[in-house]
């Protein structure tokens, strides 16, 4: 009995002591939900509440949450501190906690400034009485159109109106398809191309079904070499390639991925696969798939070889192999086994090829073989691939793309833009500054205005000394006008030049950075540059001082003796350009003259004196030649302004992607001058 009862005595205090255990536990397990769940519940109640301001519009996101939260001093500095060096990553965040704060609130309500519009005065009636130019009359009919576009845009009207049309539309806007099958008699009738509205993501995967054409004689001298009395070479090749087809209006779209099985006339006689990208016009260092396995020391796609194996012609070694075979299989040793496939493609054979999008990389697959891998580059993702195209010597029978995302918006401002005050641009100083840099751009380039704020940009934006201002022109698509007053309106460093944009216009674009220059910040130097191009500010700054302050001075990319095109696609008519040579004129990615040339250029031109001709870069050359003519001007030239895309220790680099200009940002914020190249 006694002993039972002790038993139950111990019993009942045990299950007193775990009763106690439990509830410690509960009150810890509550305690740590409060602290984490605190927050994020001010979080949640602050969006909230900015959701039911109405007012504000939703583009503005950023600055309307700060004017609510509580803003932390030092995360301004701190957020430029730590910045990771992957820049990437940055945009991954969620956006409200990575707003800096601005520790002002009146400077985030001074951003909503109006619009600025260049100060150029543009006649396009001829007081003179001569003949007017082809280019002075486009550019009477283009400024006329975009001045009134410009006062719909600036009353609203435009937005308006636009958002009527939209209501009435009734959000019936193409979905993002999670699959696109066509035939290969639609897929002819597209133009050889397959819209991906929404881009690609991650497992994506495109297959096509296609037979490649026997090899023809190819007499294109770009790609087959002709010697006289030679016989014409016999080529069958075909591209498959993914495009950025949303990027860029009018230009060649950004290639993201250029496949290209030669199966016959490539210069090395064997079959083999290129592979590469290519952004306006630059392409990056091929990755040549030859027949031989990549090397082991080689980093691997997502653990897939860049190239496989297959049989090359020149392989001799069948009876060796066959020698030791037997050998090894008498020997009774296991044999490890080694197939050589073939070159995947054959002419008139039909082929299933898949291309699927992995983490790191492409994979392509051939009637269901692994063939090649190539890792994304820097520079190029996969929303971005918009567009498949297939062409060459091929016959294509169907192509089927799946996993497509659904859920991605299209192409939108939006997905470029990232409200945060700490991307705005600083009020104009009040006193003359040293440098201004006007960047030519489009109004559609919302990644790439972007991609110079996050980037060079930065290393201006605390200094009285530069400035620097984009340059666009109004857009043919209204929505895009809309958005670029918005965006125009919270960053503050965008001037908008009146009239239509077209490409044989930007030489306007030009006058007004000058214009801009002289009369709105009296700059002693004015640097124009693109936007893509990326700006090493201190050095051109430090190159240009190396002139004796009182001298004019014209510094750049230098060509002396350039003749114009007469033919193909870029070619200049005898109209246009008479003379057999063009002045000395340096490239137009980035250049820089002193104030006084750029008063003359202003004045010339609104005296309507000046020249026009509609590659920018030529035409300043002319002018300064014009100016040299009465003051003597300095040309400096230094390769180092690179026009076809990056050296080291450049000055000025072009044709850089935005996800390459950060990356080169982040470079030169580590002391180093270097190029950040597609591979
Ligand atoms: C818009 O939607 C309403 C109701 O959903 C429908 O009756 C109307 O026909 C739609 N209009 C258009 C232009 O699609
Ligand atoms: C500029 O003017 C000087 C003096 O007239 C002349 O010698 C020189 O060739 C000119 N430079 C160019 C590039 O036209």
């Amino acid at each position: 009995m006694k002993k039972g009862g002790r038993g139950e005595a111990a019993a009942l205090r045990w299950t007193r002591r775990r009763f106690l255990w439990v509830l410690l536990a509960v009150a810890l397990l509550y305690l740590i939900f409060f602290c984490c769940e605190f927050p994020f519940l001010f979080g949640w109640v602050d969006s909230t509440s900015y959701t039911n301001d109405t007012s504000a519009s939703r583009g503005h996101l950023g600055g309307a949450l700060q004017r609510r939260r509580q803003p932390l001093d030092s995360e301004v500095e701190k957020y430029e501190k730590e910045a990771p060096v992957r820049p990437d990553k940055l945009s991954l965040r969620v956006t409200p906690f990575i707003v800096p704060a601005m520790s002002d609130h009146r400077a985030v309500r001074r951003r909503r400034i109006s619009l600025e519009v260049s100060g150029l005065i543009f006649r396009p009636a001829d007081d003179h009485g001569g003949p007017l130019s082809e280019l002075r009359k486009t550019a009477g009919a283009a400024w006329e159109v975009g001045g009134k576009l410009l006062r719909d845009l600036q009353s609203g009207q435009l937005a308006a109106s636009l958002a009527q049309a939209a209501e009435e539309k009734n959000g019936t806007e193409e979905a993002c398809p999670n699959s696109i099958s066509l035939s290969g008699t639609e897929f002819r009738e597209r133009g050889r191309l397959m819209v991906l509205p929404c881009g690609l993501a991650l497992g994506s995967h495109i297959t096509v079904i296609a037979k490649p054409y026997p090899a023809h004689a190819e007499d294109d001298p770009k790609i087959a070499l002709l010697r006289q009395g030679e016989q014409a070479v016999m080529v069958s090749q075909f591209m498959m390639e993914l495009q950025g087809l949303n990027t860029v209006d009018g230009e060649d779209p950004p290639r993201i991925l250029h496949f290209n099985p030669r199966l016959k006339g490539d210069w090395s006689g064997k079959p083999v696969i290129e592979q590469n990208t290519c952004y306006r016009m630059q392409w990056g260092t091929a990755l040549r798939c030859d027949g031989a396995k990549s090397r082991a020391d080689e980093e691997a796609v997502d653990g897939l070889a860049k190239c496989e194996k297959w049989m090359r012609n020149d392989d001799d070694l069948s009876k060796e192999s066959q020698t030791s075979r037997w050998l090894n299989r008498l020997m009774g040793r296991t044999e490890e086994l080694s197939v050589d496939w073939p070159y995947p493609f054959v002419e008139g054979r039909l082929f299933v090829l898949t291309l699927a999008a992995g983490p790191e990389g492409y994979h392509v697959h051939v009637d269901g073989r692994h063939v090649t891998s190539f890792p994304y580059r820097t520079g190029f993702v996969l929303e971005d691939a918009t567009g498949l195209s297939l062409k060459g010597d091929i016959d294509v029978r169907s192509v089927i793309a799946a996993s497509l995302p659904v859920s991605h918006p299209s192409f939108s401002p939006k997905r470029h833009l990232e409200m945060s005050a700490q991307w705005q641009a600083p009020p104009l100083p009040d006193e003359p500054v040293e440098l201004f840099i006007g960047i030519l751009s489009a109004g559609n380039h919302f990644a790439e205005r972007m991609a110079v704020r996050k980037s060079w940009m930065q290393s201006i934006r605390k200094s009285q000394n530069v400035v620097a201002r984009f340059f666009a022109a109004m857009h043919a698509r209204n929505d895009l006008n809309v958005e670029l007053k918005k965006e125009a309106e919270f960053f503050g460093d965008i001037v908008i030049v009146p009239f239509m944009d077209s490409y044989d216009l930007v030489v306007l674009k030009t006058v007004a950075i000058c214009e801009y220059g002289v009369n709105r910040v009296s700059a002693k130097y004015i640097m124009k540059c693109d936007d893509d191009t990326f700006v090493r500010v201190d050095s051109v700054l430090e190159e240009a001082k190396k002139v004796p302050g009182d001298r004019s001075l014209y510094v750049g990319n230098i060509n002396y003796y350039h003749r114009p095109l007469r033919n193909g696609k870029w070619a200049v008519t005898y109209e246009e350009w008479p003379e057999e040579v063009y002045p000395p004129y340096a490239n137009g990615p980035g250049y820089v003259v002193s104030s006084d040339i750029a008063q003359f250029i202003v004045s010339e031109f609104e005296k309507q004196t000046l020249r026009l001709f509609k590659m920018e870069d030529v035409s300043v050359g002319m002018w300064v030649e014009q100016f040299n003519r009465s003051t003597p001007v300095e040309y400096v030239h230094s390769h180092k302004y690179c026009q076809f895309g990056c050296v080291d220790n450049y000055f000025t680099a072009h044709y850089q992607s935005p996800r390459q200009m950060l990356c080169m940002w982040n470079k030169l914020r580590a002391g180093k001058a270097e190029c950040c190249n597609m591979r």
